[in-house]
Order: structure tokens, then C-alpha cells, then sequence
């Protein structure tokens, strides 16, 4: 089989020792810094606690926390590891392998799921990195200062009943994304992540802080952490698997991509855990500062996306110097969001450049611009088109607009696949004594890792997906 490509710059040296043409990240924090990113996002802050809320609580963080555990850490792993063997971008990485280690070179497959994941996720991305956006200027106007729970709602309406301000807010966001994709160069964004996610992580905690004052907080707790099966459902059981891949970036190759830049000396299970852990811990403490809130409020565990917009500016209504803190708040979401966006762009444009070998700048207007024609779809869905559920008549899919229908498909279905193939990759199909070699573990270790890749995540995404299909 020839894997030359058309248009593939970095692709023309030898396959072995590939990443030489590369550069590498600077050390494992490097890595480390651009996986969390990615990760850390709208999914811990916004969609974590609405998804939450709306299972019923402890069970289904239960069910969310062991998804991470036993299927999202060691997919993170394998799709570290299949980035760094084959040391290119996702779908030359995997024709590599495929080259190397003689699998059929459908399994590119992968990538292309990525693709279109990454496209169809940020065009509701950036809608909602919109409402971050316009909520700088909320809570700095001071406007919020002393609001009841029902002003706080009215503002929050209001805002999604403008389709002109959600447009205006969605463009604002998508051309931030644009812009650092289309230049190429993220090293300054990644050294900014080192100083803006512990900082947002601080303003969570002092968040938190508030919300120990509300007299709510042992509640909160209780239903984050009391597991009531009664409340689980079978497709909460499936909302929580997508969430785990959604969270960590995971089943759309993105790992893969940024795997392939990391030096081989540099343990990938660590890595893949360090990033997990924080990850985690964002989406936990996000959920202690915004139930507390909600119960002091009277507020709907359950009421949907606007969830955190709806709770989190009472607290900054209220707390000492909450027009600033707020503000500060919004403003590192919407870095996290930037952060995430790029890398859900980053796919589809990569494949533009490589695949079709158009340049970056009209690759990434190209696929950018066509991404936010996709997001007013999302916009209308929350207004205009808010009774609109095009996929109705499907049980499952009963009252779902355009923004839902993107979102189930692309967390629930679309991330899952992706995840369920890089396992089978690295299961059934890669060299065992190569990825061996790569991931340099102990042999205990190891063959825990090979046994649920091969075995306990598909096992576990299958039944999850058929159970939820009856
Ligand atoms: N993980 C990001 C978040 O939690 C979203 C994302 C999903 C980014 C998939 C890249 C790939 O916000």
C-alpha cells in the first residue's frame, strides 16, 4: 500500500522515526497544558451541572465518574499512544500504523468521525460561548447586584428570546476560534492556560466559598454525592457515558493530534490521568458551587441549559465584590471555551490543509464559516424554532430541537463511536509488543489496560448503546 498523500507537508520523510520533522512539546507539562485546554471547558462548567441536575443527581455522577475511570482514562491512553506511534496528523497517524503494522487502512475511519464530531459540536459550542460572552457585560454593568432568582431568570430570557444579540455573540466567539486556527501558532494560548486555569479554578473555589454560606451546602453535597438508583435512567445512563467522552475531548482524535507531539520519553498513562483528574475535579467543584444555589433559591435541579446562567449570577449578585468576581468569572469561562473550541476546529481544518491541500487561512475560513452558518440552526432552536423537534416522531428524540438534536448526537452517539473504535484499534489490531514499547509500563499495568480496551469498553459502550436503542 503507498500512504503518500496528496498535499501533506509533513508528511514526506520515512514513516519510522517520523516525529523528528516535528516539533515536539517542550516537556510533559507542555502537554499537559494544551490536553487541559482542550478538556477543560463549557462541559465542566456549563453542560456538567445542567446534565446533573437533570438525572437526578448522585447516581448518575456515580455512573459519570466510572465512565472516566474505566473507559475514558484508558481511551485517553490509547489515543495518546496511537498519536505518538504514528507521529502525524490523526488520519496520516493511523495510515501509518495501518502501513506498519498491516491493519486495512479503513481504520481512518476514526479520524473522519473526529472530524465531523469536532465541526457539528462547535457549531452549538460557540453558541454557548456566546451566552458566556454576553454575560461579561451583565454582571460588569452591575446590573445583577441584589437581583431576585426571578429577575436573574428574566435576564437569562431575555437573551435567548434575541436571536440578533445570539448571533452577534455566537460570530464574536467563532472568529476568536478562527483566528488562532487560522494562524497556526497556539504556544502563547498554551502558556496562558498554566496562569488562567488555576485562576478560574480559584474563582470556582471562591464561588464554592459563597455557596457554604447559603446554608445549602450539606444539601448540595447530598445530592451530588448520594446515589438514589430510583432517579437513573437508561438514557441518563447513556448521557453520562457521552459526557465522559465530551468532557475529555475524547473520540474525536484530538488526544491523537496532540499525542503525536509528545516525546517519547514521557509516560502516557500519567499524562492521561494527571489531565483526567483535573478535568474532574473542575466538573465536581463546578457542581458544588451551583446546587448549593439552586436549593437556597428554590430553584429546578432539572432546568436545562441555562442552568448555570440562571444560578450563578445570583451568587455574584450577592456575594462581596461580586460584580468583579463575576466578571473575572465569565471572562476565564470564556477563555476555557476558547481553548476547547480550537481544538474542535483544529480537525477538520487539518484535513482541509492535508487531504485537499487548500492553505490554512481558506481552510479554516471555509470550514469556520460554514461551522457558524450550522450555529444559527442552534440559535433558532431556542427561540423561533423552539417547538421545532424536526426528529419527533422518533421516541427517543420527541421534543428535541435542532441545538438538543446536535448535542445528543454528537456527545451521546458520535463520541462513544469514535471511542468504541480506537479501542477495537488498540484491542484487537495494533502490535502488541509496539504499544508495549510505547506505553512503558509494568506488565500488571499493562495488561489492565489491554483487557479493558479490548474487552470492557466495547463491551460497555455496546451495551449501553443497545440497551438504549430497545
Ligand atoms: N472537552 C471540551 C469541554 O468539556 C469539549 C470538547 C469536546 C473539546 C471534544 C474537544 C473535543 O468543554
Amino acid at each position: 500500500m503507498s500512504v503518500s498523500s496528496s498535499g501533506s507537508a509533513a508528511y514526506s520523510g520515512s514513516l519510522e522515526g517520523s516525529n523528528a520533522q516535528r516539533g515536539l512539546w517542550s516537556s510533559r507539562l507542555a502537554f499537559i497544558l494544551a490536553a487541559t485546554g482542550s478538556a477543560v471547558g463549557l462541559g465542566n462548567i456549563w453542560k456538567f451541572p445542567y446534565v446533573t441536575g437533570e438525572n437526578g443527581g448522585g447516581a448518575f455522577v456515580l455512573v459519570y465518574l466510572l465512565c472516566i475511570a474505566i473507559i475514558g482514562i484508558p481511551i485517553m491512553m490509547a489515543e495518546v499512544m496511537i498519536g505518538r506511534r504514528g507521529g502525524h496528523s490523526p488520519v496520516n497517524s493511523i495510515k501509518a500504523i495501518a502501513q506498519r503494522d498491516g491493519l486495512n487502512p479503513a481504520w481512518k475511519l476514526v479520524g473522519a468521525v473526529g472530524i465531523l464530531a469536532g465541526f457539528l459540536i462547535l457549531s452549538f459550542y460557540s453558541v454557548i460561548g456566546g451566552w458566556a460572552i454576553s454575560y461579561v457585560g451583565t454582571t460588569a454593568s452591575g446590573q445583577l447586584s441584589g437581583q431576585t432568582a426571578d429577575a436573574v431568570g428574566a435576564i437569562f430570557s431575555g437573551l435567548l428570546s434575541n436571536p440578533g444579540t445570539l448571533l452577534l455573540w455566537h460570530t464574536v466567539f467563532m472568529a476568536l476560534v478562527m483566528l488562532v486556527v487560522a494562524k497556526g501558532v497556539r504556544s502563547g494560548l498554551e502558556r496562558a492556560v498554566s496562569i488562567l486555569m488555576p485562576a478560574l479554578f480559584v474563582l470556582l473555589l471562591i464561588v464554592v466559598g459563597y455557596a457554604m454560606t447559603t446554608g445549602h451546602f450539606g444539601q448540595a453535597a447530598a445530592f451530588l454525592f448520594q446515589p438514589d438508583f430510583s432517579k437513573l435512567t437508561t438514557s441518563g445512563v447513556l448521557v453520562a457515558l457521552g459526557h465522559a467522552f465530551f468532557t475529555l475531548s475524547l473520540g474525536m482524535a484530538v488526544m491523537m493530534a496532540y499525542g503525536s507531539y509528545l516525546p517519547k520519553k514521557i509516560s502516557i498513562a500519567k499524562t492521561s490521568i494527571t489531565v483526567s483528574v483535573i478535568d474532574t475535579g473542575v466538573a465536581l467543584l463546578a457542581g458544588l458551587a451551583i446546587f448549593p444555589i439552586v436549593f437556597a433559591n428554590g430553584l429546578e435541579p432539572g432546568a436545562g441549559p441555562g442552568l448555570i446562567f440562571q444560578t450563578l449570577p445570583l451568587a455574584f449578585g450577592q456575594m462581596p465584590m461580586g460584580s468583579l468576581f463575576g466578571t473575572l468569572f465569565f471572562v476565564l469561562l470564556i477563555f476555557a471555551a476558547w481553548t476547547s473550541g480550537i481544538s474542535l476546529l483544529e480537525p477538520i481544518v487539518e484535513w482541509l490543509e492535508e487531504q485537499k491541500g487548500m492553505n490554512r487561512t481558506v481552510s479554516t475560513l471555509g470550514a469556520g464559516v460554514v461551522c457558524w452558518a450550522l450555529g444559527i440552526t442552534s440559535i433558532l432552536s431556542l427561540n423561533l424554532w423552539a417547538d421545532f423537534a424536526p426528529l419527533g416522531f422518533i421516541p427517543m428524540l420527541e421534543g428535541k430541537t435542532i441545538f438538543d438534536l446536535l448535542d445528543f448526537f454528537t456527545a451521546n452517539i458520535l463520541l462513544p463511536l469514535g471511542g468504541l473504535l480506537v479501542a477495537l484499534m488498540a484491542g484487537w489490531v495494533m502490535s502488541k509488543p509496539a504499544m508495549e514499547k510505547e506505553l512503558a509500563l509494568s506488565p500488571g499495568t499493562f495488561n489492565l489496560w489491554f483487557v479493558t480496551v479490548r474487552f470492557i469498553t466495547p463491551i460497555a459502550v455496546g451495551v449501553v448503546f443497545i440497551y438504549n436503542l430497545m
